[in-house]
């Protein structure tokens, strides 16, 4: 009988070779992430044999002198240390291609150098284009690379693209993107990143509801009180970072895509199989049952945005928000957000799920946390100390990566009293190494052809609904619900905790 699990785990492991082209390759992000990704995919055996790098951007530079920038990086960067015989062998196979986004010629000499780079191989070849720039770029290069006729399938080889965060800032902006997307590549052959769904714990979320048989029965309105994703950052705006911060803001930056994607894995009906659009399926319905916060006086009792001021993080002085480099002193962007999120499904209805992301907050955490309604207060209550809250499981995204169960104990002793007790489940110390970095995963999946941990059109679009709605009324209603100022190196403003303190419920203390 067919097995789509069993198929699909065969596939992920099959990676075919490729020449992966990266736009923006004297960036920030290729020198961070991406060629540490692939030569740590490289130093564990993972790259297929055969992989080819060109990097695209508008600087000049000799193929020698790029790669000892990403040389330098590596070092410093690398998960896996830095191996001199494995670096050489795998700069062997990097090269820098010159080219404004913009020139025509360019994509030219680009498809010319691709043919010849598969003509080495014997034949035609599949081709990975990694759009990591500014999104002002994104409608350019997929011209650019359709007019070349850099983006069709040729018969038994593919040529996909993977395009980087932000995705749009709204919804006509985002749909503007997917239009100009699908109009160059198939939505089959678009990978949109978002890299919070390359990381283990997030991945491992569906692993641990649907592997395990103890946590679905319970996965419910019936047993969950409340659901908390967080994600907290104990930085402000360092590395010139306030430019494009002071644009986006909180909201828009890590709720749109990675908190509401965590929130969806959290909430998901099981898929019938594990097939890219399987998942996707199950995951664009929770969006979709998002109760919709469309007027200013909804977001007002259901979100809650703030911008830290001077405070202290980390025992060190830090200025406030408006005092940052290259943010607007009269600004009035979010660096702190909480959101109350309602589905209105059967298995959620009445459940809500709080998000809360900031930065300049006291310690820097992501993590879901599931509560579990008490059980029925018919024998403890009457303990002097009473009982100390419920079930509360804990899965830690970053960092110190885990899970973690949170139980009512017995205090040895002659005497009855209750205390709390954590199992706790760690990565590093079970499985004995640091988990791959979120974008080896990625990559290797976008060759292996698996979109599973890729946004789908539909996924981005829905999750854009939901913030328009918010942006909208802060930024263009007559009544803007307030912004609230809290102190640097607190947990945000007074108003996130009366947010809860209203359904009866606190944040979890991290
Ligand atoms: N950095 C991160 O960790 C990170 C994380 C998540 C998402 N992202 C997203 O990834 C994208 C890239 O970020 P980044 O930090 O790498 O940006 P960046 O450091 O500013 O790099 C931009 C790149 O684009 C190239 N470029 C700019 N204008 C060009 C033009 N007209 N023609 C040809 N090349 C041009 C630059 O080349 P030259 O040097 O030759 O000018 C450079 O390689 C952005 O959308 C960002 O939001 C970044």
């Amino acid at each position: 009988m067919k097995n789509p699990l069993r198929k699909d785990l065969v596939s992920r492991s099959r990676p075919e070779a490729c020449t992966v082209v990266i736009f923006g390759a004297t960036g920030d992000l290729t020198h961070r992430k991406l060629i540490p990704a692939l030569y740590n995919l490289q130093i564990e055996g993972a790259l297929p044999a055969g992989v080819k790098i060109i990097g695209f951007a508008r600087r000049d530079k000799s193929n020698e002198v790029f790669r000892e920038g990403l040389e330098d990086l590596n070092k410093q960067v690398s998960r896996n240390g830095h191996d001199q015989e494995v670096w050489s062998e795998f700069a062997e196979n990097v090269e820098y291609h010159m080219s404004e986004f913009t020139d025509a010629d360019g994509y030219k000499r680009l498809a010319d150098r691709l043919d010849a780079i598969d003509a080495e191989r014997g034949g035609k070849g599949n081709r990975l284009f990694y759009i990591a720039s500014a999104p002002s770029f994104f409608d350019d290069i997929l011209d650019q690379l359709k007019a070349a006729g850099l983006s069709d399938n040729t018969e038994g080889y593919w040529s996909r693209v993977i395009v980087e965060k932000p995705f749009g800032t709204d919804l006509p902006t985002a749909q503007h993107l997917n239009q100009v997307v699908n109009r160059t590549f198939q939505e089959s052959d678009t990978y949109r990143i978002d890299h919070y769904l390359g990381k283990e714990t997030a991945q491992n979320i569906m692993v641990l509801r649907f592997a395990n048989a103890i946590f679905e029965p319970l996965w419910n309105n019936n047993y969950i009180e409340q659901v908390q994703i967080t994600c907290a950052e104990n930085l402000g705006m360092e590395g010139g970072r306030g430019g494009y911060y002071d644009q986006a803001g909180a909201l828009r930056d890590m709720v749109q895509n990675h908190l509401l994607q965590l929130l969806s894995l959290v909430a998901m009906e099981p898929p019938t199989d594990l097939s890219a659009d399987g998942v996707r399926d199950e995951k664009v319905k929770v969006l979709r049952s998002m109760r919709q916060w469309d007027t200013p006086e909804l977001v007002a009792e259901n979100v809650v945005r703030g911008q830290y001021v001077a405070g202290h993080v980390d025992g060190k002085e830090v200025v406030g928000y408006r005092e940052e480099d290259r943010v607007d002193p009269e600004s009035k962007t979010e660096t702190y957000v909480a959101v109350k999120v309602m589905l209105d499904t059967w298995r959620w209805s009445g459940v809500p799920f709080y998000i809360r992301v900031g930065k300049q907050l006291p310690k820097k955490a992501t993590e879901i946390s599931i509560h579990f309604k008490n059980p029925p207060s018919v024998l403890f209550n009457a303990l002097s100390d009473g009982v100390p809250g419920g079930n509360v499981l804990v899965i830690r995204i970053q960092p110190d990566e885990g899970i973690s169960l949170r139980m009512v104990s017995k205090i040895p002793g002659a005497s009855l009293r209750l205390e709390p007790v954590k199992m706790d489940f760690k990565y590093s110390s079970s499985f004995g190494k640091a988990s791959p970095e979120a974008y080896e995963r990625l990559l290797i999946d976008s060759m292996a052809g698996d979109a599973t941990l890729f946004a789908r059109r539909d996924e981005v679009e829905e999750a854009w609904k939901f913030i328009d709605h918010i942006e909208n009324a802060w930024h263009q209603s007559k009544t803007p619900p307030k912004m609230t100022e809290f102190v640097a190196g607190t947990w945000g403003p007074k108003e996130a905790d009366d947010l809860l303190a209203a359904a009866g419920h606190q944040w979890r203390r991290l």
